[in-house]
């Protein structure tokens, strides 16, 4: 049976009972407008070892900047639910903003190397609003394990060292990103492409695939890579924020050569929507 749960005492009694029950809490923090991709990261912790799901639903102001889309981000709770109930979630933290962030709210949690670049240089106040959500779902929950998608591949190396530097006793896992058949990465955001916008926003994929294969077969020219996997890209969309390729584990600029572990990270943006991907280069995209 599916429970619902929107203070974060009441999230915080029902985990507390399931431990003492022997049961492992696992946490799947979402926005919400769920899809499989959403889907996975609850496999991914029963996989890990979860004997409980718990699966928070809360669009975060805190990580939207002031010219963002946390107005017309999607809230599709009864549908949420729907899929939670079919997928054997057994926990759905819903809060409201106000039980977030009640008045008088004034503490943030912040890495501060890992989100200089890329995400953080376009969203300058973003990770902080997600490492701060995500230290009160830890906190409230108590889970064992706790799964993202590596779509937001800078949000999980992120959240991996908040929780290493702050001792959080908490497995962070990065899953699998999963794509529509044509290549489109999944995600809430795809909501909003008109079909031509849909159509065309799979430059992203074919230029990951590029990239990817050319260094599967020995390119590791960091200028060629990126101009293989920009010039689709430069074609199909309004504007880039980043082609770039960064160390898989630090993200930091390569230099002239990629190495054995570089992945490749694309933000772009199609009428009026912006899209982010990536891929680890020779291991991700090359089907
Ligand atoms: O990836 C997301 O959906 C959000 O950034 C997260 C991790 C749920 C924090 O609000």
């Amino acid at each position: 049976m599916l429970a619902v749960v929107h203070a974060p005492r009441e999230l915080a009694a029902t985990t507390e009972a399931l431990r003492a029950g022997g049961q492992r809490v696992g946490l799947v923090p979402t926005m919400g407008a769920l899809h499989a991709g959403h889907m996975s990261l609850v496999q991914a912790v029963r996989d890990a070892g979860a004997t409980r799901v718990v699966l928070s639903v809360f669009v975060n102001p805190l990580q939207f900047g002031p010219k963002e889309d946390f107005s017309k981000y999607p809230r599709t709770l009864p549908d949420d639910l729907e899929l939670c109930r079919a997928h054997g979630v057994d926990v759905v933290y819903a809060p409201a903003a106000e039980q977030m962030y009640p008045p008088g709210f004034q503490t943030h949690v912040e890495v501060e190397q890992l989100t200089q670049a890329l995400e953080g240089a376009a969203r300058p106040t973003h990770f902080r609003g997600v490492t701060t959500v995500v230290a009160k779902l830890f906190n409230a929950t108590g889970p064992c394990v706790a799964a993202f998608g590596r779509k937001d591949y800078q949000q999980w190396r992120t959240l991996e060292r908040m929780a290493a530097d702050l001792d959080m006793p908490v497995q962070v896992l990065g899953c699998p990103i999963l794509r529509e058949p044509d290549g489109l990465a999944m995600s809430s955001r795809n909501r909003y492409l008109q079909p031509e916008h849909r159509t065309r926003a799979t430059a992203i994929y074919a230029g990951l695939r590029g990239a990817s294969a050319a260094f599967a077969a020995g390119e590791r020219r960091v200028a060629r890579l990126e101009e293989l996997a920009r010039a689709g890209v430069a074609a199909a969309f309004d504007s880039i924020d980043y082609v770039t390729v960064a160390g898989a584990q630090d993200l930091a600029a390569p230099g002239e050569q990629a190495a054995e572990h570089s992945v490749m990270l694309v933000a772009a943006r199609i009428g009026g929507t912006r899209l982010i991907d990536n891929a680890i280069l020779g291991q991700d995209c090359l089907v």
